[in-house]
């Protein structure tokens, strides 16, 4: 088992309450004015060190953003805060109008729908493929949904659908641990994805991967975009113009650009903090 505490949180029971809000959430997102995050003025201070100062930042409704930035900049702190593991200092974080990401616990902000995959692959490796899509369906946001799906053979669909697209349907039976790194990679993602996300946040996830399926990825996200809405960190500039409607440049913990990947690779500051010359 490779399972890091980290994202066991979203595997593990957690709670009546936060499944039931989840539930409601996960039905009810009121995404009315096209936004399905809000960050407002959030600032993040550890120990008098200022990670993210004054940072605000809207994700609209199906968008593919990606968010780039040099080292240190505070792009993994900023996904820390929209899934509740940092807590900001001050500032606002709605996800749709009204759901208010102070106030829920990190288990809740994954059962309402915002899924998160972090750098290093965090399969079960003992378990088969298949079997790692299906421990993650069970810890979907809505368990009643679940239970009902498996009556009627949708989870297993579900499941099936999920492996077409992450490219691993001939693979469904192998143990995950035999997988290559961008293997897992895709079988993690496909563990969010049998979750249902609307907002998939994905820190460097072309990073150790081959150029193949760097390709593939970026085929894949850009399939994933519209249906869910994705924030991507990445670095490889690459990539981001292959997937990106809209670029977003953090440093020093605020946004100094964001556009077209065109727009912000023309930006002077852009070029002067990160690009280089
Ligand atoms: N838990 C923490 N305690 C203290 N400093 C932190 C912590 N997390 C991040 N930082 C600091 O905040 C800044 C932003 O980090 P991070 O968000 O990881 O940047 P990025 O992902 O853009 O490289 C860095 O200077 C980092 O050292
Ligand atoms: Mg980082």
């Amino acid at each position: 088992m490779s399972a890091s505490a980290q994202d066991s949180s979203h595997l593990a029971g957690s709670g009546r309450e936060a499944i039931g809000l989840g539930h409601v959430a996960g039905q009810g997102l009121d995404t009315r004015h096209g936004t399905i995050l809000s960050l407002e003025d959030i600032h993040v201070s550890f120990d008098g060190f200022k990670a993210l100062s004054d940072l605000t930042l809207y994700i609209g409704v199906g968008e593919l953003r990606c968010i780039i930035g040099p080292n240190g900049a505070g792009k993994t702190t900023l996904m820390d805060v929209i899934t509740g593991k940092t807590r900001p200092t001050s500032g606002s974080a709605f996800f749709g109008e009204t759901l208010d990401l102070a106030r829920l616990s990190e288990p809740q902000i994954a059962q309402a729908g915002i899924g998160r995959k972090f750098q290093k692959p965090t399969v079960f490796e003992a378990l088969s493929v298949f079997e790692n899509l299906e421990l993650a369906q069970q810890a979907d946001r809505s368990v009643w949904a679940s239970l009902r799906a498996r009556l009627s053979g949708e989870q297993r669909d579900g499941i099936d659908e999920v492996l077409h697209s992450i490219r691993l349907h001939d693979q469904r039976q192998r143990q995950a641990g035999l997988l290559s790194h961008g293997q897992k990679q895709f079988l993690e993602i496909g563990m969010l994805l049998v979750q249902q996300p609307r907002l998939l946040l994905l820190d460097e996830p072309v990073a150790g991967m081959t150029d193949a399926e760097t390709e593939f990825t970026a085929e894949l996200f850009k399939s994933l975009a519209r249906k869910h809405s994705l924030m991507v960190v990445e670095h490889d500039m690459g990539f981001v113009g292959s997937i990106a409607d809209h670029v977003t440049v953090l440093h020093q913990g605020s946004v100094l650009a964001e556009g077209s990947l065109a727009q912000v690779q023309n930006d002077e500051r852009v070029i002067e903090v990160y690009l280089g010359r």
